[in-house]
């Protein structure tokens, strides 16, 4: 994809001046007088983002005037490749890493069933920055945003086993899939109740990449490729976004694909139990006690928390190899959206170290992630009268904290943290056009480039 950023051109380059807003006047002052006018007439106030076009000596459009508040962040430049005219740019002095992904994050769309009107407007890479590292980053947000933008019709649990086999075989790892009846031989009991009233058969996919010396990093991503609600099903309007229930495997898919690129130095695993929540004739049922990998048994209250089902026995099972840490990402519950919103990414951990560094990686890189509290005084509404756990708590009150509550009887000692995520922009902003979107994973990725990067 990453061909927004130039190297070397033969097009004419127009150059863009970040103002800060507070110092537009100062801006202005500095203007011939023919700049000023332009700048004045076209009602510029170096607001966030706001860009006006100025004239060279000759009266021709010169350059380009762009408005800044000041922070580190993916809209300074994010709303431009998709407004500018297309051609080619460069910033003018100083510019982050950060910005410059916001200028490929807004380049972003979604081309599967239909070729978009225009192509963005490409970007000089400055000599400063890393043109790999800096399409790596671009290019697992793409990939994250496809997978999710994808409806179920091509993005069911075949096509994502697919699709992890690929990255898989790009990037030299080895990827194994345990698929339908098999998943029974293994004990995966909850992937595959979960899955098996679907046509495309439930599948646990692993993938693992890495040298055997390195610490032990596991990314679980909850890949329900589209949530019905099961016998409980949702209301036609809660159904309707449910091809981004996969979103969670999304994730993982994109991290892993970074990590990998990066070559950062650890043992990568990645789970993802892929199913989808379908009706038919066997679909698990409200009042059906399952089995699970670790041999807890599940009371099923409401089949509409399948979530946390197929992620308890890809959490258990990673949990076996006891590694240095385990990361899951999940469109786990409402409840969480209406606790932080679609913005901010909900966090759960067992470990107090890794959650704050977690969160301060995050607003870094402008990935807000906000944690939650593992209150396990609450452990009392998983209670089941016939089974060790219900999958779905007596009262709504705290749902995405008994959720991870859920999660939780599942990990056992390993340093654990679990992000219930809504994966989806609901509202344009720039560098984030609606749809399918990176949620959590550029925070893990710098936290794990920080403890683990070499
Ligand atoms: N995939 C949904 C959660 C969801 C809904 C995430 C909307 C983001 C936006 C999940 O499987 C679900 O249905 N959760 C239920 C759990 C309830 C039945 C305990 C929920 O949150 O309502
Ligand atoms: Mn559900
Ligand atoms: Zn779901």
């Amino acid at each position: 994809m990453n061909d927004v950023f130039v190297t070397a051109t033969d097009e004419a380059v127009t150059p863009i001046r970040l103002v800060r807003t507070e110092a537009l006047d100062e801006f202005l002052g500095s203007l011939g007088d023919a700049e000023r006018r332009w700048a004045e007439r076209g009602g510029f106030k170096a607001k966030p983002g706001q860009a006006v076009w100025l004239p060279d000596a000759s009266g021709a459009p010169g350059r380009v005037a762009v408005g800044w508040d000041g922070r580190d962040s993916l809209s300074t430049l994010g709303g431009l490749p998709l407004t500018l005219a297309e051609g080619v740019y460069q910033i003018e002095g100083e510019v982050t890493e950060l910005q410059l992904l916001g200028w490929a994050t807004g380049a972003y769309q979604f081309e599967r069933y239909r070729t978009a009107e225009r192509q963005p407007a490409r970007l000089m890479l400055p000599a400063a920055h890393d043109g790999n590292r800096l399409a790596n980053l671009a290019a697992a947000t793409t990939l994250i945003r496809d997978l999710i933008n994808t409806p179920a019709q091509d993005m069911l649990p075949s096509h994502l086993a697919a699709e992890a086999d690929q990255l898989a075989q790009v990037q030299m790892a080895e990827c194994t899939i345990t698929e339908g009846e098999a998943l029974l031989d293994r004990s995966l009991f909850a992937i595959h109740a979960v899955g098996r009233a679907a046509t495309d058969a439930p599948r646990l996919i692993d993938i693992r990449w890495g040298d055997a010396s390195h610490p032990e990093v596991v990314l679980i991503g909850k890949g329900v490729c589209f949530d019905s609600g099961g016998l409980d099903l949702k209301p036609a309007s809660a159904m309707r976004t449910m091809k981004k229930d996969m979103g969670g495997a999304a994730q993982v898919l994109g991290l892993a694909q970074l990590v990998m690129a990066q070559r950062l130095p650890v043992r990568l695993r990645v789970l993802i139990p892929a199913v989808e929540n379908a009706v038919a004739g066997n679909a698990f049922r409200p009042g059906d006690v399952l089995p699970t990998y670790k041999g807890i048994t599940v009371e099923i209250d409401n089949t509409d928390a399948e979530g946390r089902l197929v992620l308890c026995d890809a959490i258990a099972l990673a949990a076996e190899e006891s590694p240095a840490l385990i990361v899951d990402f999940a469109t786990l519950t409402g409840s969480a959206r209406s606790a932080v919103g679609a913005e901010i990414s909900a966090m759960f951990s067992n470990d107090n170290a890794v959650a704050d560094a977690i969160a301060r990686a995050g607003a870094a890189v402008d990935d807000p992630v906000w944690r939650m509290p593992l209150h396990r005084d609450y452990n009392y509404k998983l209670e089941s009268k016939v089974a060790d756990v219900v999958n779905s708590a007596s009262t709504p009150y705290a749902g995405a904290v008994t959720a991870a509550l859920f999660l939780d009887r599942f990990v056992g000692e390993v340093p654990w943290v679990h992000f219930d995520i809504m994966a989806f922009n609901t509202r344009y902003r720039p560098g984030r056009p609606e749809g399918g979107e990176a949620m959590a994973a550029r925070a893990v990725f710098h936290y794990l480039e920080q403890r683990f990067g070499a």
